[in-house]
């Protein structure tokens, strides 16, 4: 694992290596499609791994993030569900937690995803209050199929609330970022929308490195080429055949173990509050990647991982007297990150017998030790876990974390024969849905 700059630990994952390299050895023909896959670029399934090295594709965000700077714009709404948002709000929380921007304060950021009339209500008040006041406001609107019920009903409230103060020029103020010839791709082509292409084979929740998360990020100040060489960073290693090297090859192989044992929930356990959506992500990605009902072939199988989220220390006083003494149906990957800020506490006698040893230590001190507790009680009871660390929330680490999730959750499909890359079930609620909008 030469490329790598996070810590990833598996001694506690309770299988032992040559169970791991004996599974690890059933990816060596994929490994080997993914790389054949490579030059032929955005034709295959694979075609996310090929986003990476697209400059033209980077080329074309810088320039439209550039252009619509220039509009001095307040407030962006980014409009966009599942695959087309959960890895931006990923990054952006990762970043910048709950709070609109860090960096750069003035500018606000909304997401826009269900149809929650509360929540909508709340943020058209808060956008219209911005265009009220002469301020200008840019609608993302990303969606791949152009035809997602929840972002086109949201499209267009916002679009209308736009037009409302816009009344010329509305059509500057607005990036659609959805497939060549979507529905959506004609509308905005029509009324002289910029358009972002999203590539075929792109699928949403491995988008995140194409326009689908790099325009809003990049707008939001992110440093999109260090997310990007990250996730490029972690590439070689996440192809290497040998498996010593390659944690994605790991990662899915123990998942597979635990899962063939009865182990059939991940719970991504992340101890920074800034990695929540982090965690979020990474439970579409399994869900909707893993979870089938059909194997390759189109025999029945009913396969999946259900996919949890803890955030640490927060859940431990929740749902950590399940995880250590419920069923052992769990395998644990623990999150954690060094961070930036130091804080001490004050040592004030009259509390040191509320909670020993804690007067004049340092905050992350009292964290690192609640985490060494907590791995400490899964492993004494053989409740199996891999353990990553990350040297700080920076793009760097989180292109490299989401670049190894991508791959391993794709080598886990290809271990449960099943395919990552669709979600035909979801279809299933959708033709429910489309009847009783008809009525
Ligand atoms: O990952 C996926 O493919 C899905 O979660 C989609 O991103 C989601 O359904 C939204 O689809 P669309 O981008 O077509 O609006």
């Amino acid at each position: 694992m030469d490329n790598i700059v996070f810590d990833f630990d598996y001694a506690k994952a309770c299988v032992t290596s040559n169970e791991i390299k004996k599974i690890g050895s059933q990816l060596i023909p994929e490994i080997e499609n993914i790389k054949k896959s490579l030059p032929s670029g955005y034709e295959t399934d694979y075609a996310s791994v090929h986003v990476l090295s697209d400059d033209h594709m980077l080329e074309s965000v810088t320039y439209l993030v550039n252009k619509k700077k220039k509009l001095h714009i307040s407030t962006l709404v980014v409009i966009g569900i599942g695959g087309s948002n959960l890895g931006t709000i990923a990054i952006h929380k990762a970043l910048h937690g709950d709070f609109h921007n860090k960096k750069n304060p003035d500018v606000k950021i909304y997401f826009a995803d269900t149809v929650d009339a509360d929540y909508l209500s709340d943020v058209m008040y808060l956008v219209e209050k911005e265009l009220c006041s002469g301020e200008n406001v840019l609608i993302n609107v990303v969606t791949k199929s152009g035809t997602t019920t929840e972002t086109i009903a949201n499209f267009e409230i916002f679009l209308n609330l736009l037009k409302k103060y816009k009344t010329e020029k509305y059509n500057d103020y607005i990036v659609a970022t959805t497939d060549k010839d979507s529905p959506l791709w004609d509308y905005a082509k029509k009324h002289a929308i910029d358009c972002l292409e999203i590539p075929k084979k792109v699928g949403g929740r491995y988008s995140v490195f194409s326009p689908v998360g790099l325009f809003p990020l990049g707008f939001l100040g992110v440093d999109i080429k260090n997310l990007l060489a990250g996730a490029r960073s972690i590439l070689q290693d996440c192809l290497d055949e040998h498996i010593k090297k390659n944690p994605a090859m790991v990662s899915a192989a123990i998942n597979y173990i635990h899962y063939k044992q009865g182990a059939n929930v991940h719970d991504i356990f992340v101890f920074s509050k800034y990695l929540r959506s982090f965690g979020q992500w990474c439970r579409q990605l399994v869900g909707e990647s893993v979870g089938k009902k059909f194997d390759r072939e189109g025999k029945e199988v009913a396969v999946g991982v259900t996919p949890t989220v803890s955030v640490g220390t927060v859940d431990l006083h929740s749902v950590a007297q399940l995880y250590l003494g419920g069923p052992q149906d769990k395998f644990t990957t623990f999150v954690s990150v060094t961070p930036k800020a130091e804080i001490f506490l004050p040592k004030i006698d009259a509390f040191e017998k509320f909670v020993e040893n804690i007067q004049g230590k340092s905050v992350s001190f009292i964290m690192d030790s609640i985490i060494g507790g907590v791995k400490a009680a899964y492993a004494s009871d053989k409740r199996p876990f891999v353990s990553v660390h990350i040297p700080g929330v920076e793009e760097i680490y989180l292109g490299q974390l989401m670049q190894w999730k991508m791959l391993e959750i794709m080598y886990l499909g290809y271990l449960l024969h099943v395919n990552p890359f669709d979600q035909p079930q979801v279809e299933l609620y959708k033709k429910e849905t489309r009847k009783l909008l008809e009525k």
